[in-house]
């Protein structure tokens, strides 16, 4: 029998896709799953459901520290989000390929499977690192039978397929953040419930108490919180924590997809509200006028390159290179207050700082004032011209 390797995370779609891949095609299957900071019980579930339905195989793949500091730290540098979405699962989909990759070449696999839907962004991003990084086959069992969910929920009753504690909506999670969609959400006006939400507490139950906190940056990412230092993932783990304590990253918005159809989207992502806010009030301290506006532009490529599924593209490689330069000076420290869903900005220092607090202040006497008039006499000098040439007539 031919060898498939499944991305797997014991939930529906990825459940029917063992039934279906043994069964229809006619494969053995081996499972994987790459922990990239789901829920530790989904992990452990996916274990042990992966060999109640009788997989031959099953691999869990820790890629935790990998995903924060290939992954996130290149997002927190670029500032990247996609519509206002901090991009959480788009930058896991690759790491979660190139990890198939790997499987699939140990196991002598012929083909690499996901349980992706064909109305997502999802498969776009599996496919294109695969098909960047291997020529396996790539089979898509629940979008080439155009499953809808009430019958992939049939299909698993049928077979026999344990189904996680039933939730209405599709989650996805991992250590950039937690997105939910789908089910009474689909209604664009429809609130999300209270009690959908997982790591934020809602503005009326965080505490009543601010919380001011330093964070500290080095080379572009987050090294300690307070002055104690963390490692990266751990510093990611924190921020989450207290962020989502504060009621921090909540996000509810219209996105619009790879293929154009427009989707109704929240997330929790405390952490990614948290640092990408304090990184660029940092930036503005330190990097030039022409690097802002230049990194502003960068960012919305990028983000659209990793929304896009294009983490392989040459560009978003380019890109990094650009960012890891202007990054070497973007160090220091940000004063921040968490309080009931706000996140303020209170303070700023680097040594890399172009701030001239003697030249800019009021009280400076050094610099003469009226040395500037002779710059200010050719000031907006076309401007000056087209209303005396055009608004006379
Ligand atoms: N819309 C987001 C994206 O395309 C999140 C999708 C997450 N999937 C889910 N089943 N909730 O990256």
């Amino acid at each position: 029998m031919e060898k498939v390797v499944l991305a797997f995370s014991s939930g529906l779609d990825t459940s029917v896709c063992v039934k279906l891949l043994q069964e229809k095609y006619n494969m053995e299957v081996v499972t994987v799953c790459v922990d990239v900071g789901q829920p530790e019980e989904e992990v452990e579930r996916s274990e042990r459901v992966a060999h109640e339905i009788g997989v031959s195989k099953h691999y869990t793949i820790d890629a935790k520290e990998e995903f924060v500091k290939d992954f996130i730290f290149k997002a927190v540098k670029a500032n990247a989000v996609y519509e206002g979405y901090p991009l959480s699962t788009a930058l896991a989909r690759p790491l979660i390929a190139m990890k198939m990759v790997e499987i699939a070449e140990k196991e002598n696999a012929v083909a690499i499977s996901h349980g992706c839907t064909g109305k997502g962004n999802d498969q776009f991003r599996f496919e294109c690192t695969i098909r960047s990084a291997s020529d396996y086959n790539i089979i898509g069992p629940v979008r080439d039978l155009n499953l809808t969910r009430t019958e992939e929920i049939e299909y698993a009753g049928k077979h026999g397929i344990p189904l996680p504690v039933f939730s209405h909506f599709s989650i996805d999670e991992n250590l950039w953040g937690r997105s939910i969609e789908g089910d009474i959400l689909e209604d664009p006006m429809v609130e999300m419930p209270e009690e959908a939400f997982n790591w934020t507490r809602s503005s009326a139950e965080a505490p009543d108490k601010p919380q001011i906190l330093e964070i500290e940056f080095e080379d572009g990412v987050p090294v300690a919180l307070d002055g104690k230092k963390f490692g990266p993932l751990e510093i990611v783990k924190e921020c989450n924590r207290i962020a989502g304590l504060h009621g921090i990253g909540r996000i509810d918005i219209m996105e619009d997809r790879i293929i154009g159809l427009k989707s109704r989207e929240n997330y929790e992502t405390p952490a990614a509200v948290l640092i990408i806010t304090a990184h660029k009030a940092l930036e503005q301290i330190v990097l030039t006028r022409e690097e802002l506006k230049f990194a502003a532009n960068v960012s919305e490529t990028y983000s659209e390159l990793v929304y896009n599924g294009l983490w392989h593209e040459p560009l978003r490689d380019d890109l990094d290179h650009l960012i890891d330069n202007m990054q070497k000076r973007v160090s220091g420290i940000v004063r921040v207050r968490l309080h009931r869903g706000n996140l303020r900005i209170l303070g700023r220092k680097s040594p890399f700082s172009l701030y001239q607090e003697q030249a800019v202040s009021f009280e400076d006497k050094e610099t003469d004032q009226s040395e500037i008039v002779g710059w200010l006499k050719n000031y907006g000098v076309q401007a000056a011209c087209f209303q005396n040439v055009c608004k006379k007539k």
